[in-house]
């Protein structure tokens, strides 16, 4: 019995690249708010939903995990890349499985959810575990900007598909659990079909506040206005509060660690001024600060995974929660973000602050999934090479123009 057992595992060890093949040949099928929302309303189906997962994470996982073999030789080496690769291949595998089983047998429908909650589980630590490899493979290598550029795309790429597929096996599994959050009854899974947002600002700002005061003793304030279409209901929106609250707890965090750290000296703290503006198309939600800012210069290096990998947090958790960890927190941010449809900007001055910038789709029909899909054109970012810069890089030193003219015209031998 168990080496039968084993030598199953052996075998879909083997059909792993061959599972991968086949499911990537798919596109992903992006949803909309509304078919969320429909999965989850009240003649929601379990055998539709079930029957419409069970091919669409194994398409999610095969697309993205092909990108991973155009990953740098030493990063996809790395022991923690290596890991994160067999996690990916076992819930290919346990998710391919049910492919054969019957819709109709409800003992089935039970296993898949108790298998996709094993998925979820498997699948927490992937941020870190994959900030560790490139840290690894920073250390070891260095960094260029060509490598940069493919990590770049790569992990835009990888965390917005984890984030689908955590989303997709999210409301399955609060779907049909069988019992309602009873803190939020009118939730649809993790959708809130009325999410209040300046609730989830405050919301956001407490949590960042008590980490604040934790660690430097003191906090700035927070000031709220809200512009809305001339009515007095708060403003809200169909969208994940989860997700919201990352976006704005990361962004508090980091106009708090600016501000307390440029107004050391003095006795008050300028307050972090928040604006919440909707209108047709976006909801707009912007957050300022005067922590000092960013010169220009630094401010893509922000959201880039390479440069801005500090040493490993992990190592720290003796201390409290930090205030700055990975360095994962606006390129995170800015991909939750996208991932309706929406964005993240910073605008920064120098010498004075920041002001970061959330749009989010404000009607639920335009609030789509946005998911990477492989093909073409994604092979072609990962095989761009050192090329010549096309604008000209200015020298330390002016050229004389005399000089010059007198290289032109003059032969080798001169
Ligand atoms: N409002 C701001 N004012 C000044 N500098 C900022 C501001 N927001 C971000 N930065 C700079 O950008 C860097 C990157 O921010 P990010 O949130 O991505 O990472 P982190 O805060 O260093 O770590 P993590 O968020 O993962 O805990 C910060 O370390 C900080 O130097
Ligand atoms: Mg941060």
């Amino acid at each position: 019995m168990k080496f039968a057992h084993i030598l199953l595992k052996d075998t879909s060890k083997l059909n792993i690249p061959k599972q991968v093949d086949r499911f990537s040949k798919f596109s992903p099928s992006p949803l909309s708010m509304k078919q969320f929302i429909d999965f989850g309303s009240a003649n929601a189906c379990e055998k539709t939903a079930f029957k419409f997962l069970r091919q669409e994470l194994p398409v999610r996982l095969a697309n993205i995990m092909k990108e991973i073999d155009f990953l740098p030789d030493k990063l996809i080496s790395t022991p923690s890349v290596q890991l994160l690769h067999s996690w990916y291949a076992q819930s290919l595998i346990e998710i391919v499985d049910f492919l054969e089983k019957d819709p109709d047998d409800k003992k089935v429908l039970r296993n898949f959810t108790e298998t996709l909650i094993n998925v979820r589980n498997r699948h927490n630590n992937v941020v870190p575990t994959m900030a560790q490899g490139v840290l690894e493979y920073k250390e070891a290598f260095g960094v260029d900007p060509v490598t940069n550029q493919n990590v770049q795309y790569f992990l835009d790429r990888f965390y917005t598909s984890r984030i689908s597929t955590r989303m997709l096996m999210n409301q399955h599994t609060l779907i049909f659990s069988g019992s309602t959050n009873p803190a939020h009854p009118k939730h649809i899974g993790s959708i809130d079909p009325n999410c209040d947002v300046v609730e989830v600002v405050k919301d956001a700002f407490e949590s960042s506040k008590m980490l604040c005061d934790q660690y430097y003793l003191t906090s700035p304030e927070v000031t709220i206005q809200v512009n809305s279409k001339g009515t007095n209901d708060p403003i809200s929106i169909v969208y994940v509060p989860s997700h919201l609250y990352h976006m704005l707890f990361e962004l508090f965090k980091n106009a708090m660690r600016a501000t307390v750290e440029t107004h050391e000296n003095s006795t008050h703290l300028p307050p972090i001024k928040v604006r919440v503006a909707l209108g047709s198309e976006d909801l707009t939600i912007k957050m300022s600060d005067r922590g000092g800012g960013v010169p220009l210069r630094k401010i893509e290096r922000l959201f880039s995974y390479m440069y801005s990998t500090a040493p490993s947090p992990m190592t720290d958790t003796a201390r409290n929660a930090p205030l700055a960890g990975f360095g994962y927190g606006l390129p995170i941010s800015r991909l939750y973000a996208r991932y309706f449809q929406g964005d993240l900007h910073l605008y920064s001055m120098e010498g004075y602050g920041t002001s970061a910038v959330i749009y989010l789709k404000a009607l639920s029909s335009e609030s789509v999934e946005r998911l990477p899909v492989f093909n073409k054109s994604a092979l072609r970012h990962y095989q761009t090479s050192t090329e010549a810069d096309d604008w000209c890089i200015p020298s330390s030193e002016p050229k004389k123009l005399g000089n010059v003219a007198c290289v032109q015209g003059s032969s080798d031998s001169d």
